[in-house]
């Protein structure tokens, strides 16, 4: 009887807890396309089902990876006028842009008092925190060297296994082009998208360990192997759709559900994006990793942080904990293509996100370079320019010496 009493002692209590949170939180992220805003909204209408009275102002801006939002989220930190919590990146995107500049309040004690702390992968708490404390919480794992591909077109054009090596994947793409095929789609309207498939060449051509001694100032950019990564580029730029600087990627990803173009190199966003257009992971769509890389995860993580001054700081750190809870994770990451970054959520039953799941656990990671991880955001805009001229003009010499004098910029080796 005493322990009935308790227990609706407790949800009375935990009730009126829940009803007594009013007022707003302005959440701010780049999510509003296909599969990104679809998983934004689920998370939103659930938190609201929790906290009813707690009003969710989403501020989006649109453009992939951020390439419209983060200018105006610098403006609106940088003038005092922050949201309640913002999407960034794990890594240098956080830490260089936001943390050491000291605009961010750490989250280390609020982490420990909800009983997560050690609930998300060492190493990417290793890369959200500063000077020994947390300063965000890790909502995504994604991987950003996959190649998924059309099943039914793959088929058509006689391929009967998936490209292991890169001779491999080329004779793919030959096929595809004889077929009158868009053998490999791409959108590089917004420049990253390039810069992607650039980075996950150089991962290819370095391995893992050399590709992350780049970027850990051990090893030296001014290397044979990144001249190879940029040949292997232009000779790529042979199978793009001609329009390819006029679209986005999913208007690229889209040109796969059309039939009309048999590969796609993207982040997994993108399988989040086919499973909203209605395709079923392993049936309609397939997907590898692009040769050298499959014993990388190439890293790509949304996290969310605490800004200082936030003007519902209560309310978001109700958000915070409601992200960092295993609810919120395994409700987010399989709708957008991702895997929860916290390691006791559920990844979901499709079975790309459980062998994602499977790589996570037992591969190297390396960190993105456009998506933020592995280096300054002065390093990723002139990479992402010195990719772009490459595409233009094909001048491997000329890209190779923009990306040089982007390293040196930061402090990295060139020689
Ligand atoms: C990445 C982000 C992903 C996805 C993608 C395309 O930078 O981490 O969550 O949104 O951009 O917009």
């Amino acid at each position: 009887m005493r322990k009935l009493v308790g227990l609706v002692l407790l949800s009375v209590l935990s009730f009126t807890m829940i009803y007594a949170q009013s007022g707003q939180v302005e959440i701010f992220s780049w999510w509003t396309g296909g599969g990104e805003e679809e998983a934004l909204l689920a998370t939103i209408e659930d938190f609201n089902e929790l906290y009813p009275n707690i009003e969710v102002i989403n501020a989006t801006v649109a453009g992939g990876a951020g390439t419209n939002a983060k200018a105006v989220l610098k403006t609106r930190t940088l003038g005092g006028n922050p949201p309640d919590t913002f999407q960034v990146h794990a890594g240098w995107e956080l830490t260089d842009t936001y943390v050491i500049p000291g605009l961010m309040e750490p989250l280390t004690d609020y982490l420990k008092s909800w009983g997560v702390y050690d609930k998300f992968p060492k190493g990417l708490i290793d890369i959200v925190s500063y000077q020994g404390e947390v300063y965000s919480i890790p909502l995504t794992i994604h991987r950003s060297n996959v190649i998924f591909y059309n099943k039914k077109l793959f088929n058509e054009i006689g391929l009967t296994k998936e490209p292991e090596t890169w001779m491999e994947f080329i004779d793919a793409l030959e096929k595809a082009k004889a077929a009158g095929y868009t053998p490999l789609a791409l959108g590089d309207k917004n420049k990253w998208e390039a810069g992607q498939i650039a980075e996950n060449l150089m991962v290819a051509e370095f391995g893992a360990v050399n590709y992350n001694a780049l970027f850990n100032g051990e090893l030296s950019f001014n290397d044979k192997r990144l001249d190879s990564a940029l040949e292997k580029m232009v000779q790529l730029m042979n199978y793009v759709n001609v329009d390819h600087a006029a679209l986005e990627w999913q208007d690229a990803a889209r040109l796969l559900y059309e039939d009309k173009a048999v590969f796609n190199l993207m982040g997994d966003w993108a399988e989040g994006y086919y499973k909203t257009l209605g395709w079923t992971p392993g049936e309609d769509f397939g997907w590898f990793e692009l040769p050298g890389t499959q014993a990388v995860f190439v890293l790509v993580s949304d996290t969310f942080g605490l800004p200082k001054n936030a003007p519902h700081r209560q309310n978001a750190l109700i958000f915070l904990e409601y992200l960092a809870s295993t609810r919120a994770q395994s409700l987010f990451n399989p709708i957008k293509g991702s895997i929860p970054a916290r390691i006791d959520a559920d990844p979901g039953d499709d079975p790309y996100l459980i062998e994602t799941a499977e790589d996570f656990r037992t591969l190297i990671i390396s960190p993105s370079i456009v998506h933020g991880s592995a280096a300054p955001e002065a390093f990723v805009t002139s990479f992402n320019d010195a990719i772009n001229n490459l595409v233009t003009t094909k001048n491997v010499n000329q890209a190779k010496q923009m990306i040089l004098w982007a390293a040196d910029d930061v402090n990295l080796l060139t020689d």
